[in-house]
């Protein structure tokens, strides 16, 4: 390549790239949308050619782009204008919560696909949610509470499928509730005070009735009033006789299909008791042709599957000869016995003081993250009953429990797999950190609280009590979950297992870890995620541990001195968020249990600093 030639396309991959365009284009947009609103003046200074140092604006360095936008409380007012927020096309974060914006929510919104978090409650936005909205399939946190928007909550929510909170409450949404089946991370959901009727559908059965309130819903969710028969396809066939030709339209489609469903079965039954004269009384239910044991000759495996799958209850033991043994958990989950499990190609992923932790590769290319129990030291009852309790547990940061096994030789849990691992990504070999971004990082640690709270509020006595980075999974998008909950008290205590630089202080054996215990181990982790060294490796010559060293270094160098560098190097972090974030894993860390905050405190002044 000519030096001529190479400088031209120096300066086209520039251009391309846009350097500099990218934050002035953001620029604009952002000055656009404090012309156009009233109220308190923002005092951003106009003069500065970046806008990254505008209060509320946080720019991504790396991509050179406006990634949050927050002005909680500014007493904003007025209409939020197109080509503001809808250029803001890296936009990770927006809060605009607890101001006067009024009018439609702005239709270009759906060009910010990277959106994690929106929240625009009390408000007085008015009108339906801008179809465009549904694009936004990165969203995790979206609260519109506290507005007046109206129209029907359309089932295009479903295309979000990553959503975990979404609040609606205090809005004018009319119509029922549409089935949110792919939503299944959801874990908090509000619509009370609406003008909602119907019944509540099964994929939002797990909420309780303080999700609901003050609407016309019914349902089986404690304290709402059950649905009356029928009461569906009544005001079905209300609407269908709305519309007189669509009625018909409809009516005569319905009924060619009924001719050829009748013709195909008539068919079918011709065909089948030619086939065999043999088999006498063939049902086409599959339900019908197991409980008649004279037929077991004619059962598909296809048919055993949907026998299962029809049946409800979040416990099933499956006794036939494919899966001897193996205890499921779940609504779904894949048919595989122990000789599956074990013939299946596995690799290692770790071994700890539980024992040995295998991914297996199934046919159908199912993968499962297999738990090979060691030193199990209760009764089979008692076993059976542990597990069936944690079986039972979901939570939108937990890996679920899907199987175990029990043998006089082996025990194994069955996981859920997930790409990797929060230890491998911090500590592993030829990885790079920069992807673990502040925002990253902060959300980990969000989710990481947040299922060790649900633990907490089982009951005073249900604790993890083996929290570590290698037991924190990540999805693709960073998504934390935890794994391995309450199976330490399983396992009997040999004087040589390891006690690992995540245990505090008082615990002596680690089938007994209080719920301090668990918090202390929690602020390890986010001493872990700021600082970014192993607390399972000795950090000085001195062997002292990650949290005295912490401490001993904020008391004699200022708390700048123990973040990860990489984290400093790669982006503009908060370093306001972050000081908050180190000295609340500090009083996680105290030395005396009771100093150490509960877990829901822990998780409430997360969400204040990172809010
Ligand atoms: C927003 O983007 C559109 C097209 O991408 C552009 O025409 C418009 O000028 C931008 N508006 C602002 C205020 O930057
Ligand atoms: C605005 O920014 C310019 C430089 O970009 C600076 O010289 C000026 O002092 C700033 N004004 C205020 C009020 O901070
Ligand atoms: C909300 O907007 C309506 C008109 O759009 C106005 O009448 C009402 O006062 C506003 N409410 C608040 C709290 O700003
Ligand atoms: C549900 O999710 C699947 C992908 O998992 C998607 O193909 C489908 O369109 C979604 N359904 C709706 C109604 O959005
Ligand atoms: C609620 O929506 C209805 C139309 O669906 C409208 O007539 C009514 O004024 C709205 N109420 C409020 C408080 O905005
Ligand atoms: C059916 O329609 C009636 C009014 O026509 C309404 O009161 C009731 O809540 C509706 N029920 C359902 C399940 O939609
Ligand atoms: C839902 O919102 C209502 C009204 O703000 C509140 O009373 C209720 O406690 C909320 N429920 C949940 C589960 O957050």
């Amino acid at each position: 390549m000519s030096s001529s030639h190479f400088l031209s396309f120096l300066f086209l991959s520039l251009l391309i790239s846009g350097i500099f365009s990218d934050l002035n284009a953001d620029r604009a947009a952002l000055l656009h949308l404090s012309e156009t609103l009233r109220g308190r003046t923002l005092g951003w200074n106009t003069t500065n050619s970046t806008p990254c140092s505008w209060q509320g604006v946080t720019c991504d360095t790396t991509v050179n782009r406006v990634i949050e936008l927050r002005l909680p409380g500014y007493g904003l007012s007025g209409e939020m204008p197109l080509n503001s927020i809808g250029n803001l096309t890296e936009l990770r974060t927006l809060s605009l919560r607890s101001n006067s914006l009024s009018g439609l929510l702005p239709s270009d919104i759906g060009s910010c696909t990277e959106l994690r978090i929106l929240n625009l409650e009390n408000n007085n936005f008015s009108g339906s949610i801008p179809t465009t909205f549904f694009n936004l399939n990165n969203l995790l946190r979206v609260s519109f509470s506290g507005n007046r928007l109206s129209g029907e909550i359309s089932d295009a929510f479903n295309y979000l499928i990553r959503m975990r909170t979404l609040y609606l409450e205090n809005n004018n949404f009319s119509g029922s509730l549409p089935d949110l089946k792919n939503l299944s991370q959801l874990n908090e959901f509000n619509v009370s005070f609406n003008r909602l009727t119907g019944s509540v559908p099964s994929s939002l059965g797990k909420f309780l009735a303080s999700s609901f309130l003050g609407n016309s819903l019914c349902g089986s969710a404690v304290s709402l009033s059950p649905c009356p028969e029928n009461n569906n396809l009544a005001n079905q066939s209300d609407k269908l006789s709305g519309g007189a030709i669509a009625g018909i339209v409809i009516g005569s489609i319905i009924g060619f299909f009924i001719l050829l469903f009748v013709l195909f079965m008539l068919m079918r039954s011709i065909y089948r008791s030619k086939k065999s004269f043999r088999q006498v009384n063939v049902s086409p239910t599959p339900n019908q042709v197991l409980s008649s044991p004279h037929d077991s000759i004619v059962i598909e495996n296809h048919d055993i599957e949907n026998v299962f799958s029809e049946r409800k209850g979040s416990k099933r033991k499956v006794c036939d000869d494919r899966t001897k043994g193996m205890v499921f958990f779940g609504e779904s989950f894949e048919l595989f016995s122990l000789e599956d499990l074990l013939m299946a190609s596995a690799e290692v992923l770790g071994k700890g003081a539980t024992g040995t932790t295998y991914k297996a590769y199934l046919d159908r290319e199912v993968e499962v993250v297999v738990k090979r129990l060691r030193n199990v030291c209760v009764s089979e009852e008692e076993f059976r009953g542990k597990l069936d309790e944690l079986g039972g547990i979901s939570h939108g940061n937990l890996v679920p429990l899907r199987a175990y096994y029990y043998g006089r030789d082996e025990k194994l849990l069955v996981y859920d797999s997930m790409p990797t691992s929060l230890y491998a990504v911090l500590h592993g070999e030829g990885v790079s950190k920069e992807a673990l971004t502040w925002v990253i990082r902060s959300r980990i640690a969000l989710g990481v609280a947040t299922g060790i709270e649900y633990l907490h509020s089982l009951g005073p006595k249900v604790t993890h009590g083996n929290i570590k980075s290698s037991n924190i999974l990540l999805t693709h998008y960073y998504d934390a979950y935890l794994s391995e909950f309450g199976i330490t008290q399983l396992i009997s205590s040999t004087s040589n297992s390891k006690m690992t630089g995540y245990y505090a202080p008082e615990v002596t054996d680690i089938r007994n870890v209080s719920q301090k215990a668990d918090v202390y181990s929690f602020g390890t982790i986010l001493l872990e995620l700021l600082t970014g060294k192993n607390p399972s490796s000795v950090i000085n010559d001195e062997g002292i541990d990650l949290p005295k060293w912490v401490k001993c270094i904020v008391e004699e160098r200022g708390t700048t001195q123990v973040f990860d560098p990489e984290l400093i190097r790669f982006q503009n972090c908060d370093e306001e968020q972050m000081v908050s974030l180190l000295h609340l894993a500090i009083s996680c860390t105290s030395h005396h249990p009771e100093r150490r905050p509960p877990m829901d405190d822990t998780t409430r002044r997360i969400k204040e600093i990172f809010r």
